[in-house]
């Protein structure tokens, strides 16, 4: 498959390397051509891989995903572009955090909204499918690290676009994904953000991630 990827950071380099590993023909997007950091990656990650602007990664895509700064999520959509975008999936694996008072950041969404709801309002032509935000970027792509099955979310407006997320994902290795229904569901998900920063502080690992148990599933 073609895929784009818009973000040069941690979770945009391990998505991007671990797609590029399966097989697929892969995008990186960055806010300007020739971004040393998507260079860099596309020439060390080998065939499939290449690198261009938010809105060359979207274009190439068929499916896209979105990992920017959370902050700057939405300015990076509006770059990549809404005709880029449409009729496509765009998995979002972004989070509303906001550091601009320092470490631990908060939630610049309240409880009654999300970045992802925001994300489809701004593009209602495009399905979007909220996904891997819940882990560190080493855990998105290998989940095997993790001693145990744990389990991922997914959440969307359009069931198809969700079932075709659970299938690259249970190609990354996730055996265990939770449909919480539509895009709403963002809200849940980005809020674990608060319980996933303490976590970090109690275990001073990134390397962790949930399980929900009930009678017949340990
Ligand atoms: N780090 C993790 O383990 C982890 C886990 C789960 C979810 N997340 C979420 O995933 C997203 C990506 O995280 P990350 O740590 O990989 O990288 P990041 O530093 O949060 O984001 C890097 C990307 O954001 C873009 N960006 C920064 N400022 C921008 C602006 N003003 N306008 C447009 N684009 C801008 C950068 O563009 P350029 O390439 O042009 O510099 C770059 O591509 C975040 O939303 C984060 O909360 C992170």
């Amino acid at each position: 498959m073609k895929i784009g990827v818009l973000g040069t950071g941690m979770v945009g380099s391990a998505i991007a390397s671990k797609l590029v590993a399966l097989g697929h023909e892969v995008r990186m997007g960055a806010r300007e051509a020739g971004n040393e950091k998507a260079r860099r990656w596309a020439e060390s990650a080998g065939k499939g891989a290449s690198a261009g602007t938010f809105a060359d990664a979207a274009k190439f895509g068929e499916i896209v995903f979105s990992a920017t700064l959370g902050t700057a999520a939405l300015d990076a959509l509006r770059a990549a572009g809404r005709e880029n975008l449409r009729g496509k999936i765009l998995v979002d694996v972004s989070n509303p955090l906001d550091f601009s008072k320092g470490a631990p950041p908060t939630l610049f969404t309240g409880p009654n909204d999300s970045l992802g709801e925001r994300i489809q309002k701004e593009l209602p032509e495009t399905k979007v499918v909220k996904a891997l935000n819940t882990v560190n970027a080493g855990v998105m792509g290998d989940p095997g690290r993790l001693s145990g099955e744990s389990d991922l979310f997914v959440c969307g407006n359009d069931p198809g676009a969700k079932e075709r997320v659970r299938a690259l994902l249970a190609e990354f290795g996730w055996r265990s994904v939770i449909d919480l229904g539509d895009i709403a569901g963002a809200r849940a998900t980005e809020a674990y953000l608060l319980l996933w920063l303490r976590l970090y502080g109690a275990l001073k690992t990134a390397d962790f991630n949930v399980r929900v148990v009930r009678p017949g599933r340990g």
